[in-house]
């Protein structure tokens, strides 16, 4: 029996796999630690913590997640988003642990018409971004037995996230401004979730950066009258610029990412985001 920990386990991809972990439990033994149990900041305890546990696979799906609060708390998103990463990544690497590490399309900066792969130059505009490129970096360093998986625009039915924002702001407005100048690719958690099993159950791993996202890409406008639609909403939505919306974060305009590596290497099929989404709002609507 394998051991796989999660690291924020309590968060929205900590559920996603906590909902899906009953399907692997023959072969693996899950331990879900929250932040009360680990906080990544703390290297003693990371340190203690992966070394009594000594687990085969140790997913971190922790994070300082709130972008534009990163601007102000610069300090706190770098202890999380980096340097917890870091002690995570080493203490891996003295158990000799697979670490299973989730970064974001926020490391690029979004001006470029064409779909950013692996290996394409990371240039983050937002404290956010900067933090968790920091933390690719030290993870990469720490533990030569490393993955990481870049996604984009997370949702699901657990936690805070734009599709349940939207779900709630549709019951109380009658019209709503939605940006709609900003690409991306919407992804539900629960993929993702199945995307890091899938790469868990290979017996071939290859190490590395990958991206993992549903597909293709959209604007959050497109991606908000989609939830609409799925949820038999009559709100009247408008498509805002950029300008229209300002934010204390700048978000890429465009970071659109390339999914080939992952499908070629693990064989991991994205999913179209409109059908991943309408399981999600049908799950909330019941
Ligand atoms: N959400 C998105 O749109 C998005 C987009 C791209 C990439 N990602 C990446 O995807 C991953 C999963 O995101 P998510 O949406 O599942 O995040 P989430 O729901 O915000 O969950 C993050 C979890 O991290 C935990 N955490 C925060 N600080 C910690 C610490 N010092 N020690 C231990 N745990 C700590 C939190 O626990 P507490 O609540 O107990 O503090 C929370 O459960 C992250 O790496 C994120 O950067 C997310």
């Amino acid at each position: 029996m394998k051991k796989i920990v999660v690291i924020g386990g309590n968060g929205q991809l900590g559920s996603c796999i906590r909902k899906i972990a009953p399907n692997f439990e023959s072969n693996y033994e899950f331990v879900f630690a929250d932040s009360k149990m680990v906080d990544i900041t703390n290297e003693d305890l990371v340190q203690s913590f992966i070394a009594d546990q000594k687990p085969d696979f140790c997913i971190n799906a922790s994070a300082y997640t709130a972008v534009d609060l990163a601007e102000k708390e610069v300090d706190k998103a770098y202890a999380v988003n980096a340097e917890g990463v870091g002690y995570l990544a080493e203490a891996c690497k003295q158990n000799k642990t697979v670490f299973i590490h989730v970064s974001t399309d926020y490391v690029f900066d979004g001006e470029t018409n064409i779909d950013y792969s692996e290996d394409n130059f990371t240039n983050p505009i937002g404290v956010y971004g900067e933090s968790k490129r920091k933390g690719e970096e030290l993870a990469l360093e720490n533990n030569p037995q490393t993955i990481i998986l870049r996604t984009s625009w997370l949702y699901s039915e657990f936690n805070k996230n734009f599709v349940k924002t939207m779900l709630n702001l549709f019951a109380q407005k009658e019209e709503l401004g939605i940006v709609g100048d900003q690409y991306g690719q919407p992804t539900n958690a629960n993929d993702l979730a199945e995307a890091i099993m899938t790469i868990i159950e290979n017996p071939y791993k290859t190490y590395g950066i990958f991206h993992y996202s549903n597909y293709p890409e959209t604007t959050w406008f497109e991606f908000a009258k989609k939830i609409a639609e799925f949820s038999n909403s009559k709100i009247k939505l408008n498509a805002l610029t950029t300008e229209q919306y300002p934010t204390p974060a700048k978000r890429p305009k465009r970071s659109t990412m390339s999914l080939d590596k992952i499908e070629e290497i693990y064989k991991i099929k994205p999913k179209h985001w409109e059908n991943s989404l309408e399981e999600c709002v049908e799950i909330l609507s019941n």
